[in-house]
């Protein structure tokens, strides 16, 4: 059993040059996920010169983790937000998903990218063990309303393998996300245009509109936050202060796993479970592969962490008895109050693309091809419909005070709260813990080899107490959802610096 992603498992990518100079380009992007590489490929194809800043390795966090269902269905159900924001803007977000989809299959086509692409039907169904008669409404109901606004969409009474009622979405797709970036990513250098890994951006100059990478300045005309959660970059504190309460983070679970030739029609599948459990299938000539996933919970807010996999591994083989388990991996999701991601200009020159929630493969390619319309100075249809600031309608108020109000809870109960050991002596090799007495509390973690790396448990965001991520062996705040790896430095935002070292 292995922690690494299937993908990164199945498909290793050259590495980039970590940034060594001075330079200046028309566009930065900052961020090498499917969002930054996506954007930086089009405008490039486009004649600008782009640098694509990447802080770890390319594709490497949650575009590493993805489970990668390429679909317009989004996670709040279209009758959902047909009713939050109308008919038009229900469809309007549907219809750019299927634009992604559209996208990348154009630009597979074009650059002849052997990716595993193919188009496959998608099934929502009752869940395993539920309440059939009781969720048959609202599956109809979703049906009906996708029909209505123009997407191919059948209520059945028996999913396929399932035998439960669901929903079939035609026109959906799946591809393998990394062999997809590896081959775009390939394109970027040249011609004025670079792509650096193991470089991150440490500070921005709104005057001089640059921004500083190991030590050296990057000048440019316009820049594209790729960064999943946004950095501050060019807004202002309290601006960004303000925009994060809107986001909320979700650690997700995924198990891959082998099962015989024809367990299972190729196809994607999902449940109407809280939070869902969603399945891929895969082909292959020997086996399909199968991922499964669910377990979703906000970021941090869970310890016992590894018992997530043990759950989804129960379930699994609760609908694939014969599948053998060798890939586990989680990764974050980013939500917003509404169900629809933020994606636009929200600083002068500075464009931002975040809270995609379990779309982020399709509103990743949404937002570069909205961000290179930008660049170009066109119109985008989709711009109000997604602009940060957008001024919303039913229900948005009230789920932004619910998703924020543990904010204050974990700041409070973590600081007063007793620490999980007393001395450092307890902490066993490859883990993790924080330690202490109540009023100084370190993190420490104590490598295979015995040596400690002992850090202040305060995240560097806005103070809240980091928590030791036993699955994953990392730090992980409740408060905002940053994670740190087990010897501090910082893996994903909001935070923009490590754990500070005791
Ligand atoms: C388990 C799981 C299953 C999922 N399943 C699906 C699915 O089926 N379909 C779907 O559409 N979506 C899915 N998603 C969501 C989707 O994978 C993500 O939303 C998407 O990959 C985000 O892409 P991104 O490029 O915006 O961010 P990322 O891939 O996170 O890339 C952002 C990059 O910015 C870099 N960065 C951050 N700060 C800096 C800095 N200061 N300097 C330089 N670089 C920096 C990071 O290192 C990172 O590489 C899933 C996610 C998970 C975790
Ligand atoms: S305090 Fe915001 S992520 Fe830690």
């Amino acid at each position: 059993m292995t922690t690494i992603p299937f993908w990164i498992d199945s498909t290793p990518i050259k590495r980039f040059p970590t940034l060594q100079k001075n330079m200046r380009v028309d566009v930065l992007v900052i961020g090498a996920g499917i969002t930054g590489i996506t954007t930086a490929y089009l405008l490039k194809k486009a004649g600008f010169a782009v640098a694509l800043i990447e802080r770890e390795r390319v594709a490497s966090v949650d575009t590493g983790h993805t489970t990668a269902h390429l679909t317009y269905i989004t996670d709040v159900e279209l009758y959902k937000l047909a009713d939050s924001f109308g008919n038009d803007h229900a469809q309007a977000a549907w219809d750019a998903g299927a634009a992604a989809i559209d996208e990348i299959e154009r630009i597979v086509s074009e650059e002849k990218i052997d990716c595993e692409f193919m188009m496959a039907p998608a099934y929502l169904h009752v869940r395993v063990g539920g309440s059939v008669q009781k969720e048959i409404p609202s599956l109809k109901k979703e049906a009906r309303t996708a029909g209505k606004l123009g997407f191919d969409a059948t209520y059945l009474e028996s999913v396929p393998h399932f035998n439960l009622p669901g929903v079939r979405f035609a026109n959906q797709a799946k591809f393998h996300p990394r062999k997809y970036l590896r081959a775009l990513v390939g394109r970027i250098p040249g011609d004025g245009s670079h792509v650096f890994e193991r470089s991150a951006v440490t500070e921005f100059d709104a005057k001089k509109c640059r921004a500083k990478i190991n030590r050296h300045w990057i000048s440019f005309d316009r820049l594209v936050m790729a960064t999943n959660n946004p950095l501050v970059g060019f807004s202002s504190i309290t601006s960004a202060a303000l925009f994060q309460t809107k986001l909320v983070l979700y650690t997700s679970y995924a198990l891959g796993a082998r099962v015989p030739v024809g367990t299972i029609p190729e196809a994607m599948f999902w449940d109407t479970r809280e939070p869902y459990d969603y399945l891929r299938v895969d082909g292959h000539r020997d086996f399909e592969y199968i991922i499964y996933g669910g377990e979703d919970h906000k970021t941090g807010q869970k310890r016992k962490t590894k018992q997530a996999y043990a759950r989804l591994e129960k379930r699994l083989k609760k609908i694939l008895p014969e599948a053998r388990v060798d890939h586990r991996w989680s990764g974050q999701v980013i939500c917003s109050p509404d169900g629809l991601p933020y994606i636009g200009e929200n600083a002068e020159r500075q464009f931002i693309a975040t809270g995609y929630c379990g779309n982020g493969i399709t509103f990743g390619t949404v937002s570069a091809i909205m961000a290179r319309d930008w660049a170009m100075g066109r119109k985008n249809p989709w711009c109000d419909l997604f602009a940060f600031d957008r001024k919303k309608i039913k229900g948005a108020a009230w789920n932004y005070v619910k998703e924020n109000k543990d904010y204050p809870y974990y700041m409070l109960k973590d600081r007063l709260a007793r620490a999980e050991g007393e001395s450092v002596r307890e902490i066993k090799r490859g883990k993790g813990m924080v330690v202490g007495s109540r009023l100084k509390k370190i993190a420490a973690f104590r490598d295979r080899k015995g040596e400690l790396h002992k850090f202040s448990p305060v995240c560097p965001h806005l103070g809240c107490h980091v928590r030791w991520n036993p699955a994953e062996s990392t730090w992980d705040c409740p408060c905002h959802g940053s994670r740190f790896k087990s010897t501090g430095e910082v893996i994903a935002g909001p935070a923009e610096q490590g754990l500070s070292p005791v």
